[in-house]
């Protein structure tokens, strides 16, 4: 065996060590019972083997004490892993608030990352130590997964629906990024680095490199898809308003009501029959096939940067939105007339 070849991958995440704490008590209560049972199957053998031909065992009759101990026993080891391990599975579903926001787009066979500040990379992710970063996910084709073994993170990414997973990394350095889940021919070609950086360190990095952001990337889109034309400000358009629209609860044709999430959105943009907004007729386009999942992830940035006059950007927690970080949220605007 080569020596420095880590038999567990590094601890690089606040989850990490939780994850690992619960893994290595399931190992011990494994190991354990295994040794227990195979040990006594072992003593019993000897102990109790036939001595004489013709010898019959004494009958039992069962012992209460006994077959309550190894039921209660087993119970609460069970129902305590089973707590444990909803409270591991709650913190790592649990998006901080604040955290710092990242769209991936996985593709046979690269990972396509944007932040939200415009910088894009292809195979890699830099983010700084210490603050909590949200991914929001989709596949361009089949179904990937998104694994960084040093921060226990994976998180399947489907085509035709966002994904979500978040981490914060405590220790600086460059860790694998994999695909975990078989995609074709290149699978295991579809790798990249997590680039961990102190927060100066980030902040040198981000200044480099910048193109649009994806609401600024979003308005562009939306001007020249001709969206505009419909989906006007002055309530004359033959599309509904979209300012103030991101995480409001929108009343539908059925009767319906639905809490307008990137989920819907994107669900609008690419299939406009499905869920019609009640006083509308169907009569929007489909989208599939004109806007990549880049293009769409930046329209709905787009949407969700357009205010109601007055109002906040601030999603409602769980509107499964693509919520902004503050300061790198672009200042709100109107669509133009
Ligand atoms: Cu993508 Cu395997």
């Amino acid at each position: 065996m080569s020596s420095g070849f880590p038999l567990f991958p590094a601890q690089a995440s606040t989850v990490a060590g939780r994850v690992d704490a619960l893994y290595f008590f399931l190992i011990a209560i494994s190991g354990f019972f295994s040794l227990l049972i195979a040990t006594l199957l072992v003593v019993f053998v000897v102990r109790y083997r036939r001595r004489r031909a013709g010898e019959l065992p004494q009958p039992i009759h069962g012992s209460l004490a006994l077959e309550l101990t190894w039921t209660i026993i087993p119970l609460i080891i069970a129902l305590g892993t089973f707590v444990w391990g909803a409270d591991v599975f709650v913190y790592e579903r649990r998006v901080p608030p604040g955290a710092m926001e990242v769209y991936v787009v996985g593709k046979r066979w690269m990972w396509k990352t944007q932040h939200m500040t415009g910088q894009r990379e292809i195979n890699e992710l830099h983010v700084p130590i210490g603050v909590p970063v949200k991914l929001t996910m989709t596949s361009e084709d089949v179904i990937h997964s998104f694994f960084i073994p040093a921060f226990r993170t994976k998180q399947d990414v489907l085509p035709g629906r966002y994904s979500t997973a978040w981490f914060e990394a405590t220790t600086t350095g460059t860790y694998h990024l994999f695909c975990a889940e078989y995609c074709g021919t290149k699978h295991s070609q579809m790798i990249g680095s997590i680039h961990v950086m102190e927060p100066a360190a980030f902040q040198t990095w981000l200044a480099g490199g910048a193109t649009g952001s994806p609401a600024q990337e979003g308005e562009k889109l939306f001007q020249s898809l001709a969206c505009i034309t419909c989906h006007r400000a002055d309530s004359q358009g033959r599309g509904p308003r979209l300012d103030g629209l991101f995480g409001r609860t929108v009343r539908l044709s059925t009767g319906e009501t639905i809490v307008a999430d990137a989920d819907y959105i994107r669900e609008s943009i690419l299939n406009p029959t499905a869920k019609v907004v009640e006083g509308y007729q169907p009569i929007m386009p489909t989208f599939q096939g004109l806007v990549s999942e880049e293009g769409v992830m930046q329209l709905i940035a787009y949407i969700q940067s357009l205010q109601a006059p007055g109002a906040e950007v601030v999603a409602p927690p769980g509107a499964g939105g693509i919520k902004l970080e503050e300061g790198a949220s672009p200042a709100p605007r109107k669509p133009k007339p």
